[in-house]
């Protein structure tokens, strides 16, 4: 069977994986990533240690194989923003990550400078409020506060990108030669692509004031982009470009309108298919509309609402490494287990504000519902279980913007290994949780778009009955709590939202 290369970018790890069409692991190599916070509220990552990184684990999985490689696909943590000069291809300052809360400050301004003085002012344009989260954001910060960035914005020489961009850019060559581009998932996690035509929006380009920047060309997720020029896999055609949430909606073969999944990494994202129909949910609502991918050139954009959670592995990640109550991520679910319930803590883990549906960057982190009996058992368990209302929250919204009620939710991502969160999230959701065997959904979605934009496979051979056949076991975790059970720890956490708003 034909091999194709994955790299995943994602915020905690660098990934290589090699595939077959059925979604079968053939090597995998993995490093995790160190982001910085230099300042509270911000989050940067090096440019230069984010490439580094995948060089390394295409060269160990390399050594691992002895099959040819047939094509690279990139999946990558999405919004994060690279800046980089156009002479010498080096980085000109720290990415500013997704998550990086630093522009709250840019984001008011440029909600006042808007007509409607509203953050869904261009809502019809992107699909998209103003918020930290997104590129343009964060790259109008840069141009006004980091010096080097201004000099070579004045001067013509600065490259923007996504980070698929950045290592696209390096692997075909860098500034010898390497191909500037981008695909329409990542372009639409930036602000400045229009949802119709698929092409920077002069408006918003205008508005943001970026006539002078070097933008990187926007490609469909599955063709042919450029060829590595070195290292061992030099030659090979890079065919295929998609955000990680994005791959993974691919990778969990959510290709048919209503289809809907729940990544569990760094954060939590749920994406819903709406098809080639572009949906502009009531702003109320906090669903994103953006590109979830397009098979070519000529192929019909495919569209999907999206409830976007900041905090979610990286909570568990925190009690590891700011609390030390556990040694482990995995730890967290065997502590949780230890109690039946949280004795009634609710942890909101607004590090950087909230995200979907609420949208507030004042929001703050709290514990709440502490007493002399608390442990940090039921702090763990209350930390899966902020992952879990989050996402009923965003089930809420997406039931309210779709015509037929979702019915089942099918999730991937590091924290659904927990089988005590899955258990709660059916609990929390009242509807069947789906957990395939295969873990590496995201990588895959990378893999199918890379495969069929190199022509190494057919849609039927990575979507037809064969394929899903040949998945392998889905776990399926069922509800086992009552609806009034539910509904009071509901209003609960909802209280305890509230008490992280303003809080500074
Ligand atoms: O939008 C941010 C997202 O792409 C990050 O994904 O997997 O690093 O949480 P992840």
């Amino acid at each position: 069977m034909p091999l194709v290369a994955s790299i995943d970018q994602g915020t905690s790890s660098s990934r290589v994986i090699l595939f077959d069409s059925h979604g079968a692991v053939h090597a995998m190599a993995q490093e995790e990533v160190q982001q910085v916070n230099l300042h509270q509220g911000w989050s940067q990552m090096s440019a230069a240690m984010i490439s580094a990184s995948v060089d390394r684990c295409i060269a160990k999985v390399a050594a691992a194989n002895s099959q040819p490689i047939q094509a690279v696909g990139i999946t990558n943590q999405r919004e994060t923003t690279v800046a980089w000069d156009k002479s010498s291809g080096l980085p000109l300052c720290d990415a500013v990550v997704w998550n990086d809360s630093r522009t709250r400050d840019t984001v008011a301004a440029l909600i006042e400078r808007t007509p409607s003085k509203s953050k869904n002012h261009f809502q019809h344009i992107c699909g998209l409020p103003f918020s930290t989260y997104f590129s343009a954001v964060k790259l109008r910060w840069l141009i006004d506060n980091d010096l080097n960035v201004q000099q070579a914005h004045d001067e013509g020489r600065l490259m923007f990108g996504t980070v698929d961009s950045w290592l696209i850019y390096n692997l075909t060559g860098g500034p010898d030669g390497g191909v500037h581009v981008t695909d329409v998932s990542n372009a639409s996690r930036t602000m400045l692509m229009n949802l119709r035509t698929l092409t920077w929006d002069a408006e918003m380009i205008e508005f943001f004031g970026f006539e002078k920047v070097n933008l990187p060309t926007i490609k469909s997720s599955s063709e042919i982009y450029g060829y590595i020029k070195s290292g061992p896999f030099a030659g090979v055609p890079i065919s295929g470009c998609i955000g990680d949430q994005q791959g993974a909606l691919l990778g969990q073969r959510c290709i048919h309108p209503g289809d809907l999944k729940n990544t569990y990494g760094t954060g939590c994202f749920l994406l819903f298919n709406t098809g080639e129909e572009i949906v502009l949910p009531d702003p109320e609502c906090g669903l994103l509309t953006t590109l979830a991918y397009q098979f070519g050139p000529s192929a019909s954009p495919i569209y999907a609402l999206e409830g976007s959670i900041a905090v979610a592995g990286s909570a568990v990640r925190w009690l590891r490494d700011n609390l030390g109550i556990i040694k482990e991520a995995k730890d967290i679910n065997d502590l949780a287990t230890t109690v039946k319930d949280t004795g009634g803590v609710y942890f909101v883990p607004a590090f950087n504000g909230l995200f979907a549906p609420h949208w507030r960057d004042d929001a703050r982190g709290c514990i709440v519902g502490l007493t002399q009996y608390t442990n940090k058992a039921h702090i763990c368990r209350a930390t899966l279980e902020s992952v879990c209302w989050q996402t009923k929250e965003i089930v809420d919204m997406m039931n309210k913007s779709a015509s037929t009620p979702i019915r089942r939710l099918k999730v991937d991502g590091g924290l659904t290994a927990s089988d005590l969160c899955m258990q709660l999230q059916a609990d929390i959701l009242d509807i069947p949780v789906l957990r395939p065997s295969m873990a590496e959904t995201t990588a895959f979605g990378a893999a199918i778009v890379a495969g069929l934009g190199a022509g190494v496979w057919s849609q039927d051979s990575v979507f037809g009955e064969e394929a899903l056949n040949s998945q392998g076991k889905v776990a399926v975790f069922e509800n086992s709590i009552d609806r009034e059970a539910r509904n009071k720890r509901f209003a609960e956490w909802k209280i305890a939202v509230q008490k992280s708003f303003g809080s500074l």
